[in-house]
């Protein structure tokens, strides 16, 4: 069987971006690889989190990945800083990637733009990232588009390490969904929904109440045509719109814009919002029943150790073709 990983930071409320992007993939996924799925709170703290909310935000994320399907019999569920071969192994990918490449990663410049200093940690962000995929011999890595340019520099230093040392860590493939692989702000639709977003109105929580749900959706930015078509470029607002639509509707985009051909925005956000609610009711339930449950620990905790005992494999592996400490055996 093949490996998948991916994680996603507990940074804030899960969105709608994080679950079309990457989370709705890992439950077909699941079925067909043996697959990991991480909780990356140590890549969160690149940027400040108040610690209260982040423990929260952790134990939120780790009942929102159940509530979506993820069958913890069949995929390990853990949290990044409980497998402390995460770090140890970032910091050897640290000493293999060079300083001008991760200043060129856009999502470091995005998030230091305009900050008078940010953290090292916002820089050397993908070596960690890298260890994290790198660990579990990954053959592929699900993610939305954001994250492809993260996905090429593992790559990249995968190659460069077996070039260096030994022929030893798997080099991961990326795979992004053709449709919603890039799901947009609600406010400012040419740019990406992001869970830190300050502004709440900008993106749609997977735990958001129906009545929220309702008023981001009617109040998101579309433009004065009135044509539900899908033009990206021209139309952003409308076409994101139309592509969380698709997805969660299960409607082509043709079909969707043949449907409301001559009928006016307002028709349409209020369909697209009954649609959104159905699909996140169910999840919903599911992460209301678990998010206090004992059961949660259990999964966590089984998550650990399973990750643990791989990930301490790859890293002994690691250690040896690099020279690190005494030989080790394992
Ligand atoms: N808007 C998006 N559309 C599609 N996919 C998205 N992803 C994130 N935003 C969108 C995908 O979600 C996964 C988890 O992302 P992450 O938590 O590791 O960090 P991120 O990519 O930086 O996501 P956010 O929501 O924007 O978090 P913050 O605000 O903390 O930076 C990844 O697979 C990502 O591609």
């Amino acid at each position: 069987m093949k490996t998948i990983f991916s994680g996603i930071q507990p940074s804030g409320n899960v969105t709608l971006g994080n679950y079309i992007g990457a989370m709705k993939q890992f439950i077909e996924l699941q079925e067909e690889y043996n697959s990991y799925f991480c909780i990356v709170d140590q890549h969160a703290i690149t940027v400040h989190q108040d610690p209260t909310e982040l423990r929260k935000n952790i134990r939120k994320l780790a009942a929102l990945y159940v509530a979506i399907g993820l069958d913890p019999e069949k995929a390990t569920l853990f949290i990044q800083s409980e497998v402390p071969a995460h770090a140890q192994l970032g910091w050897m990918m640290q000493c293999v990637a060079y300083i001008g490449e991760l200043e060129r990663m856009t999502q470091f410049k995005d998030k230091s733009a305009g900050k008078e200093s940010v953290t090292a940690g916002l820089l050397t962000y993908p070596p960690l990232m890298a260890a994290d995929i790198l660990l579990y011999n990954t053959d592929l890595v699900p993610v939305g588009e954001d994250q492809k340019q993260h996905l090429e520099l593992t790559r990249d230093l995968a190659e460069r390490f077996n070039k260096k040392y030994r022929e030893i860590l798997t080099v991961p493939e990326v795979k992004i969904p053709k449709v919603g692989a890039r799901i947009m702000s609600l406010a400012e639709p040419t740019k990406k929904m992001s869970k830190s977003d300050p502004n709440q109105k900008s993106f749609i929580s997977l735990l958001d109440t129906p009545k929220q749900l309702e008023k981001k959706i009617k109040s998101a930015v579309t433009d004065s045509e009135g044509i539900v078509k899908f033009d990206k470029e021209n139309k952003p607002g409308v076409s994101n719109l139309l592509s969380i639509y698709s997805i969660l509707g299960n409607k082509s985009i043709e079909e969707l814009e043949a449907y409301y051909e001559g009928k006016g925005y307002g028709d349409f956000k209020g369909d697209l919002a009954e649609v959104v609610v159905n699909a996140l009711e169910p999840i919903q339930t599911r992460y209301y029943d678990l998010i206090e449950s004992d059961k949660l620990d259990i999964i966590l905790d089984e998550g650990a150790e399973r990750a643990n005992r791989v990930a301490m494999k790859t890293l002994a592996k690691i250690e040896n073709a690099m020279g690190l400490g005494r030989k080790k055996r394992r």
